[in-house]
Order: structure tokens, then C-alpha cells, then sequence
């Protein structure tokens, strides 16, 4: 077995409240496993519990099939990478890549051709005689990814540790550190709230919510496919329509009514109760024109709703399409700046198009997990993820 292996069995840890609530997780060898979820879910406590900086109130962290109740943290084969980079402000890149190694006693020669390679990794070689201060906040979270895998770890678990950085460079390491782990195979535990970061990178995805784990999957299902509204909305924006269910079936499918319309969806007609709420993705909202080019309202076909456009957003790549249904509510359309679409301005009257493999019926509650309303930088994001 390559190491590497985390299995979490009922896990709990209760501070005041439940930090962690019986948490059941697998994560395989090799596997790039995020948990993301808002703050206060309970991300860095799971972390510190695998790590072994906390004990367990309830249930157990095993580590390659080996049970670490007893195993104080010193002597699991895991390292952790955190928001804040702790380096030693005093030794110079090479010192500090080279910290951990000298800690354990190893010897010179296998001291400098490490921390060489670790350097050559993160790509940082040329700046080895630079002290944390000469450095740029990216090029020191590499020293502290390096000085973190210049150990050996089977396990690495990563705490936001992009968090600190711009959006651009962000973007720019999270492709580095995706093909960082790929090339080093070792098993990263990512702690983040960015659901862009968790839906590029992972393997895997955990949703978290008030120490629960709501939904686990790979990236596309947990996006196309949400369990509920919390995790929808989580995943990026999502228009959530309240929604009455009318008919059931056949299969998962259902019927809904929206306003005085009634639309079909493909899934959702299995435990939902009747008050629900139906759920689709912006780039999946299509505009199409009110009237014919003959001047004649066209007839609608299915799962269209008249609506008017009350406000655009300019993205670059797209347009953020603020559209109130005739039924009242507000629905966002997310369209590509390709030149095929139609004229657009403030009051102009559309039909949207909510096709039926684009929209989900889901229970839960229409909350905004971070307290945002629909808003453009999400948006914005979301674009730049897709
Ligand atoms: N040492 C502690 N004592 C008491 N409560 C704690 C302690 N550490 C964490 N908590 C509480 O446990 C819950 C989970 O905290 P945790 O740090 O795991 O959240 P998180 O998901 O990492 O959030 P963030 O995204 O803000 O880092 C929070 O309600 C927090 O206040
Ligand atoms: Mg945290």
C-alpha cells in the first residue's frame, strides 16, 4: 500500500457546540480530497483532529488501517500547511525548507539534496538565499508547501492555504498545486471555502455545514447534481425559485408551478415535499426574444416564462443577465459574449427558457450560507471557474 489512506469513523469533537458531528470519511491514497464548506463549519477542526492537535470527543482517525487514538501528533505521518505561512523571518529559504529535516537529525549530504529538490518542485530554486521577507506572498506559501513536503509526508493537509493571496495568483497556484500533488501522488486534504478552488482542484469534494458533511462527490456531480438548496447555493450562485410540486413522475422527473406556469424538471419528484424549491444555474438560463421577428408573440413552447430584464452586468467573457419574472421573482442568466446573442437592454421583455435537464427540484431552505445575496464577484468568479 502506497500510504496515505485517511478513514474518519464517526468522528465528533464538541467544544461548546458540536465543532465536528459524527463525521464518516474515506479518502483514498493519492486522492486530492477538499472538504469546503463556510466558516464555522468545522474544516480546520476536522484537520486538527486527523493531525492530531485535537483528541476526539467521539470516534476515531485511522491512518493507513492504523487506529490514532493514542498516536500523539509528532508521530503521524502527516504535515500541515497553514493560512498563515509561519516561517522563520530570520534563515533564509534553504534554513527554512531545511528546518524539519535537521530537526529529525538527518545528516548533511541527504539535508541539501532534499531541500534542492523540494526547492526545484515549487519552483523557488532561484530564490533559496532570500529571507520570508524578501518574498512575495505567493512565493512563500511555496516555501511553506516545500518545507512541508521536503518531510515525506504520506498525508498533507492544507488549511485555505491559498487564503491570503490575490484572486490572480490564486488562480495561477491553485493549477501549480494541482499538478504539484499529481507529480508527488501524496494524498492533500484541502480546507477551503473557495468553491472554486474545491471544484478545480479535487478529486473529491466533501460539503460541510455546522459539522456535518451534507454531500460528497466528484466536483462535476456535486455541481450538476446538488443534494439541496445549501449545497446549490454554496457551489456558486444559483437561482433558487420557490416552487409548488403538482405532479410526481415518472421517475425522478416532476412537474412544478411557478407563478401560472407550469414547468417540467427532471428530478426532484422523489422526497421533496410540495413547497419546494427549484434550482438552476445561471449559464443554464437561455433568453430568448418576446415577440417573432413578424411582430407576432410566438408561440412559447414548454418551460418558457415571460420576464424583462432589469439589469446587465458587463463580465468581459459574459453578461450577467438580471432577469424579474413574470411571476415576481428575480432569476440571473449568465451569456457568453460570443456575438450570437440578442439585444439586451434594461425593460426589455424576454422569455426564459428553464429547461427541463437544467432545472432541479430540491428541499431545504432558500439560505445564502455566506450571507450574500446574488451577487456579481460570485458570478464573476463562478465564470472565470466554468
Ligand atoms: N478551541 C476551541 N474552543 C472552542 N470552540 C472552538 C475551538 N476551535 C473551534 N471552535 C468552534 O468550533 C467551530 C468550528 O471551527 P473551525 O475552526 O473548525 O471552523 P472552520 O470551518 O475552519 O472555519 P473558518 O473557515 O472560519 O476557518 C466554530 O464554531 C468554532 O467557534
Ligand atoms: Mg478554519
Amino acid at each position: 500500500m502506497p500510504g496515505g489512506h485517511i478513514e474518519l469513523v464517526s468522528l465528533s469533537k464538541r467544544f461548546v457546540d458540536m465543532a465536528v458531528d459524527d463525521v464518516d470519511l474515506v479518502v483514498s491514497s493519492g486522492e486530492f480530497f477538499s472538504l469546503l464548506g463556510p466558516s464555522g463549519c468545522g474544516k480546520t477542526t476536522t484537520l486538527r483532529l486527523i493531525a492530531g492537535f485535537e483528541q476526539p470527543t467521539a470516534g476515531k482517525v485511522l491512518l493507513d488501517g492504523a487506529d490514532m487514538t493514542n498516536v500523539p501528533a509528532n508521530k503521524r505521518n502527516v504535515n500541515t500547511v497553514f493560512q498563515s505561512y509561519a516561517l522563520f523571518p530570520f534563515l533564509d529559504v534553504r534554513e527554512n525548507v531545511a528546518f524539519g529535516l535537521r530537526n529529525r537529525g538527518v545528516d548533511k549530504t541527504t539535508i541539501r539534496r532534499r531541500v534542492s529538490e523540494v526547492l526545484e518542485l515549487v519552483h523557488m530554486t532561484s530564490f533559496e538565499k532570500r529571507r520570508p521577507g524578501q518574498l512575495s506572498g505567493g512565493q512563500q506559501q511555496r516555501i511553506a508547501l516545500a518545507r512541508a513536503l521536503v518531510l515525506d509526508p504520506a498525508v498533507l493537509l492544507l488549511d485555505e492555504p491559498l487564503g491570503a493571496l490575490d484572486a490572480k495568483l490564486r488562480r495561477s497556484l491553485k493549477v501549480e498545486l494541482k499538478a504539484l500533488q499529481e507529480r508527488v501522488g501524496i494524498t492533500f486534504l484541502y480546507v477551503t471555502h473557495d468553491q472554486e478552488e474545491a471544484l478545480t482542484m479535487s478529486d473529491r469534494l466533501a460539503v460541510m455545514r455546522a459539522g456535518k458533511i451534507v454531500q460528497m462527490g466528484v466536483p462535476k456531480e456535486i455541481y450538476n447534481e446538488p443534494a439541496d438548496t445549501y449545497v446549490a447555493d454554496f457551489l456558486g450562485v444559483s437561482n433558487l425559485m420557490e416552487v409548488d410540486v403538482v405532479e410526481r413522475g415518472p421517475g425522478a422527473a416532476c412537474k412544478v408551478r411557478l407563478g401560472e406556469s407550469v414547468l417540467a424538471a427532471d428530478y426532484g419528484g422523489e422526497g421533496t415535499p410540495d413547497r419546494a424549491h427549484a434550482v438552476i444555474r445561471p449559464e443554464r438560463v437561455r433568453i430568448e426574444p418576446f415577440e417573432s421577428a413578424s411582430g407576432r408573440d410566438e408561440q412559447a413552447g414548454p418551460n418558457r416564462v415571460p420576464a424583462m430584464v432589469e439589469r446587465l452586468v458587463y463580465l468581459g467573457s459574459s453578461t450577467q443577465v438580471m432577469l424579474r419574472l413574470a411571476a415576481g421573482m428575480q432569476v440571473q442568466a449568465l451569456v457568453q459574449n460570443d456575438g450570437d446573442q440578442i439585444h439586451l437592454s434594461h425593460g426589455t421583455p424576454v422569455r426564459v427558457h428553464l429547461a427541463p435537464d437544467a432545472l432541479r427540484v430540491l428541499a431545504g431552505e432558500a439560505i445564502s450560507p455566506t450571507g450574500e445575496d446574488l451577487d456579481t464577484e460570485k458570478a464573476a468568479q463562478h465564470s472565470l471557474a466554468g
